[in-house]
């Protein structure tokens, strides 16, 4: 079945050489992307949908979340905004609530989490483990995300559990956990940060992953200055996420490596931190990602329309460039930007995977923050919503 989508009013593609199109068409083949182009030579197709003038997007592609999970955190939000500081220790809460889950409890988070996200415009969506923290819940966890979401991260090195000496669990974290879980999984992850992990535990929790095979991924310069992006950089890591507190010398890293820097302002704000230096990171040449970060401690929610407009409207991106981090942004975060089936751009043999606008361009998505501006969402061809 070959459809054609004409009426596009403005249509960001990703690829530099097609750029962004006015007045455009793209074919769908299957669940592919044939071709993109002017409306006007659109080739003939089985079916045909218009759009009315609206504005179509890749769909985004949210390259972190922590999505396995179970209980609220409410009130420790509440008692932040209060003026509490946010610490790593909340996520002891949600282990809690994780392990005293069923099965079918985190599946139904799961999947209302994932409807969510898809029902704003995400097609592509990673999730990590990190709330179970033994080897079972952990396996369990891996094993429930791997049926909802495209694609998953060992993070059992995410807090140390009440009751464990640091140095026996980054052992069991390096060994026996990441044994089980390695085979369900496609990344591993550190959260290298004072109150979590310190560079030599990360580092060697990483190298361990790294030779089972695993690519890395680091939560690193969240609540402060650190080694987390000097490490990522060092290991080769696909992406370092947070980077909230960088020095000079961790954006000439980032700049010169191909660890992409994942910022989460929505995170950023929940946990009434600073934002991020987008502006700079790009400037000096790094490559940025945006992602949700939604789970339930420090950023509670799916929406990417909302970090694009923070990143406009209070990181000094322009729009083009913040859509394109949350989208082609991710998609070099997960290493999924190029070849057959690529995800995060709009050109034949892409994905097809599209954002269509109620409105009649991008810019909307910072012009009218917090208004609900998707129209509907195609995924692998297929409209979904
Ligand atoms: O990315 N930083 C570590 N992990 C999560 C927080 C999880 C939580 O507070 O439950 C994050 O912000």
């Amino acid at each position: 079945m070959i459809t054609v989508i004409t009426g596009i009013g403005e249509l960001t593609t990703n690829d530099e050489e097609l750029g962004q199109i006015s007045d455009a068409a793209v074919v769908i083949d299957g669940d592919r992307i044939a071709w993109v182009g002017p409306a006007v030579r659109a080739p003939a197709a089985d079916a045909r949908v218009d759009l009315d003038g609206r504005a179509v997007l890749p769909g985004w592609v949210d390259s972190h979340t922590h999505l396995v999970f179970a209980g609220d955190r409410t009130e420790e939000f509440a008692t932040r905004m209060a003026g509490k500081p946010y610490t790593a220790g909340g996520i002891a809460v949600t282990v809690a609530a994780t392990r005293a889950a069923t099965d079918a409890e985190l599946s139904d988070v799961l999947r209302r989490h994932v409807a969510e996200a898809i029902s704003q415009g995400t097609t592509y969506l990673e999730t990590k483990t990190g709330y179970g923290l033994t080897v079972a819940d952990e396996l369990r966890s891996a094993r429930l995300a791997a049926a909802h979401v495209d694609e998953v991260t060992f993070l059992g090195a995410h807090l140390v559990p009440p009751g464990w000496a640091a140095d026996d669990y980054v052992d069991l974290v390096r060994g026996e956990m990441l044994d089980t879980v390695a085979p369900h999984v496609g990344w591993a992850d550190v959260f290298c940060e004072t109150g979590a992990f310190d560079e030599d535990q990360s580092r060697a929790i990483l190298t361990a992953a790294r030779r089972r095979g695993l690519g890395l991924r680091v939560h690193g310069n969240q609540l402060g200055f650190g080694p987390g992006v000097r490490l990522a950089v060092e290991l080769g890591a696909a992406s370092v996420d947070h980077c909230t507190y960088l020095t000079p010398s961790d954006v000439d890293a980032l700049a010169g490596s191909a660890t992409v820097a994942t910022l989460l302002p929505a995170c950023d704000l929940s946990t009434r931190q600073p934002l991020p230096p987008a502006r700079t990171l790009l400037d000096a040449g790094a490559t940025v990602a945006l992602a949700s970060n939604c789970n339930p401690g420090s950023s509670y929610t799916t929406s990417m329309a909302y970090c694009v407009a923070t990143a406009v409207l209070q990181m000094q991106l322009t729009v083009a460039e913040a859509v394109r981090a949350a989208t082609l942004g991710g998609a070099r975060a997960l290493r999924r930007d190029t070849g057959a089936g690529a995800i995060g751009l709009l050109r034949p043999g892409s994905r097809a995977d599209l954002h269509v606008l109620d409105a009649p361009s991008a810019t909307h998505l910072a012009y009218r923050p917090g208004v609900p501006l998707t129209h509907s969402v195609w995924q692998h061809g297929i409209r979904v919503r």
